[in-house]
């Protein structure tokens, strides 16, 4: 069964023939039939089931959008809404959803809501975000990355801010695409340590660095999120951002970076905290194609689900 849970449960060839085949399916409907992917009608006949346990836009239209242009149906599924939100069991209800539709994707809280969904499901099972990892966002990011910078193997990556769910599926990328990572934000938000050893053990440079500035030296690519996810206590809002603050990505700490250096944001974002708006709109910025290329990614994951 080809569930897609995480970047480094899946294999390195598998996660590169994905990023090839957005790409082609990207062209195709750009109207650039050169090696075209045409997925017009890879899904018909398909039932996709798309669960949120938490808000999204842009998960949400992209997966929804995704099948439709494949020729698929979808069906967004609000978990309080569901018997799963009052009380019937997550493995009960994979059982169910396994008997109407052919592909589930699911955002949720904790990962085990996701791989207990997997574990019983008869279908592919696709992790929208956990509050411990985003895979589809950090496909779309190596994507855009390559769009415009080429190959990211041996490229410098610079993490910054709060270690969290898109900041571990970075190091799974910097792992299984042989890109290097620098952290830099305050030890209380480190990423997770089991997550740095993946990265290192694979033999990729993952460096801890305090100071944003001397972080950021050499940087092919600076990354940052929100300073408060979706699933931190509300009540960790003011303390996060004093620590936070001297991790903003603004013009004074790009111009430390390469020349040409890209800005990276899975959004959504909070102008003027983790970043300010002249980054947002700036040259460097390419959150807008970032967004874009979750749709064209999600194709080509869903049809490696389905071996389609
Ligand atoms: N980046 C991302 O996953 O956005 P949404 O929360 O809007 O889905
Ligand atoms: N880290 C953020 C990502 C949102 C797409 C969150 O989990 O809320």
């Amino acid at each position: 069964m080809n569930h897609f849970l995480d970047i480094h449960k899946t294999k390195p060839d598998a996660l590169r023939n994905i990023i090839d085949n957005a790409r082609l399916i990207k062209n195709a409907r750009a109207g650039r039939p050169k090696g075209a992917l045409d997925d017009e009608q890879a899904l018909t006949g398909h039932v996709v089931a798309l669960i949120f346990e938490k808000p999204s836009t842009r998960t949400r239209v992209s997966f929804d959008v995704g099948v439709r242009q494949m020729g698929g149906q979808s069906m967004v599924l609000s978990g309080s809404d569901m018997q799963l939100g009052h009380g019937e069991t997550i493995a009960d209800t994979a059982r169910v959803l396994s008997r109407f539709v052919d592909l589930i994707m699911i955002r949720t809280f904790d990962e085990s809501v996701l791989h207990e969904m997997a574990e019983f499901a008869t279908v592919p099972v696709i992790n929208g975000l956990t509050d411990r990892t985003h895979p589809c966002q950090i496909m779309a990011d190596v994507m855009t990355f390559e769009e415009h910078r080429g190959p990211i193997a041996g490229k410098k990556v610079v993490w910054t801010g709060d270690g969290n769910n898109v900041c571990a599926s970075f190091l799974h990328a910097a792992a299984q695409f042989g890109f290097d990572l620098t952290f830099t934000g305050p030890v209380q938000l480190d990423p997770e340590m089991e997550f740095v050893g993946l990265a290192r053990n694979a033999g990729v440079s993952v460096q801890i660095e305090r100071d944003p500035i001397k972080a950021v030296d050499g940087a092919d690519l600076v990354v940052t999120d929100t300073w408060v996810s979706m699933h931190d206590a509300q009540s960790s809002r003011e303390r996060r951002h004093n620590m936070l603050r001297q991790y903003q990505v603004n013009d004074e700490l790009m111009r430390h970076a390469k020349p040409d250096a890209l800005f990276m944001h899975c959004l959504p974002a909070h102008r003027g905290e983790e970043v300010t708006s002249e980054i947002m709109d700036g040259p460097k910025s390419v959150i807008f194609d970032e967004a874009e290329n979750r749709l064209h990614a999600q194709k080509a994951i869903m049809r490696w689900c389905l071996d389609i």
